[in-house]
């Protein structure tokens, strides 16, 4: 074979495989999909100890017939880092699969359960206008899921009963581990507030947790009427609000902005963080937008750093991509959104993994 262009036949192979690992880069989203659904990480939980094969097998709700296959599923979520083989007993050969840290946090039964959000990003309705990239830098649309589904994601949801409430789900299943979060790292972007609005708040679980910790202070979700319609009671300082935040945002100390401004293109940004400006006083007087949301690390051009944090982040640029007309910001761009709408400064607090509390203000 003519290796001529391509290097030593060493370089060709490990290109080839290179190749592969991305072209099957899917197989880790689908199996740990398929786990969940089956009930593994439950099932494994529930048994107390390292689970054989056989016991597995024989708790799982398959088809006898694919039995044989299972050990496959679990070899490669070892692989991936959500099942481990151990001992059974010590000095003891016989192994069981355990738990890590990963599918613990996909426990049905862990109050920080993100698996509503990992099914939900995995339907196929998310899933599918993936296929449409490439069309889709042909034509005119705002983006994929668009030109898949013929609507944007919001309106969508707003007719489609299934997407609202899975979407709605896996959006309350990361705002109770923020929440979680938030009122022990951030307690201090709380204090001496008398009343926030969750804009963009979905079900209301991130403001709760925030009215719950801080009984004297007023909070209110502003969402559209398909989420919050019906939400109501749920505690003394809470109150849901159906509305559209390009329109109007109600008179507040504070506007909490989670996981909303990466949707939007800088342009539409710009008007909804206006619209916070008008609806908060200035610093002096105790005002300011609380935003938590991505920033950025900045990758040196040329840099093929495999740092799995930057990568992650690079993920969800491409999923507002595909499913927004949003994307995710450096500082530099989150700045210039800020001044653009008319604010004075801000402070980014890195305290959520990928994600920062940014505190933004006006004089
Ligand atoms: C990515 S979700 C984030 C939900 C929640 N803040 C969280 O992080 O769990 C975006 C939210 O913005 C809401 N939304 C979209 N357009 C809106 C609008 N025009 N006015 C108010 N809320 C809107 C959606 O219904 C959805 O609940």
């Amino acid at each position: 074979m003519d290796l001529a262009g391509n290097g030593n036949a060493d370089e060709l192979l490990q290109a080839q495989a290179h190749i592969w690992n991305h072209v099957f880069n899917f197989i880790n989203s689908m199996s740990l999909k398929c786990a969940i659904q089956l009930g593994i990480p439950d099932i494994i939980h529930k048994h107390g100890q390292p689970m054989t094969l056989a016991k597995l097998i024989d708790s799982l709700p398959i088809n006898r017939v694919k039995a044989p296959f299972i050990y496959r599923l679990m070899r490669i979520l070892i692989q991936s880092g959500f099942f481990i083989k151990a001992n059974i007993r010590e000095n003891h050969e016989e192994k069981g699969y355990i738990l890590t840290p990963a599918s613990k946090l996909l426990l049905s039964d862990n109050p920080l359960n993100v698996s509503p959000f990992l099914l939900a990003m995995l339907d196929p309705i998310l899933t599918d206008p993936w296929h449409l990239l490439s069309q889709w830098f042909k034509n005119n649309d705002g983006n994929p899921f668009k030109t898949y589904n013929g609507d944007e994601f919001w309106e969508l949801a707003g007719r489609d009963p299934r997407l609202n409430q899975f979407f709605n789900e896996g959006m309350a299943s990361d705002a109770r581990l923020i929440g979680s979060l938030v009122i022990k790292n951030c307690k201090d972007a709380f204090l001496g507030l008398n009343s926030l609005v969750d804009v963009g708040g979905g079900t209301g679980i991130l403001a709760k947790a925030i009215a719950d910790a801080f009984p004297h202070l007023n909070c209110a979700v502003l969402d559209l009427p398909h989420v919050v319609d019906g939400l109501e009671g749920q505690s003394k300082n809470l109150a849901f609000v159906g509305g559209d935040m390009f329109v109007a945002i109600p008179p507040t100390d504070a506007v909490l902005l989670k996981w909303i401004l990466h949707d939007w293109s800088d342009e539409e940004c710009v008007k909804i963080l206006k619209n916070c400006k008008e609806a908060i006083p200035s610093k002096d007087k105790g005002g300011k937008v609380i935003i938590i949301d991505m920033v950025m690390k900045n990758q040196p051009e040329g840099d093929d750093s495999d740092d799995k944090a930057i990568e992650t982040q690079l993920f969800f640029d491409m999923l507002m991509m595909v499913l927004t007309k949003g994307r995710e910001r450096n500082e530099k761009e989150w700045a210039k959104l800020f001044f653009e709408a008319g604010f004075s400064g801000y402070k980014i607090n890195p305290v959520f993994g990928l994600r920062s509390l940014i505190e933004v203000y006006y004089y």
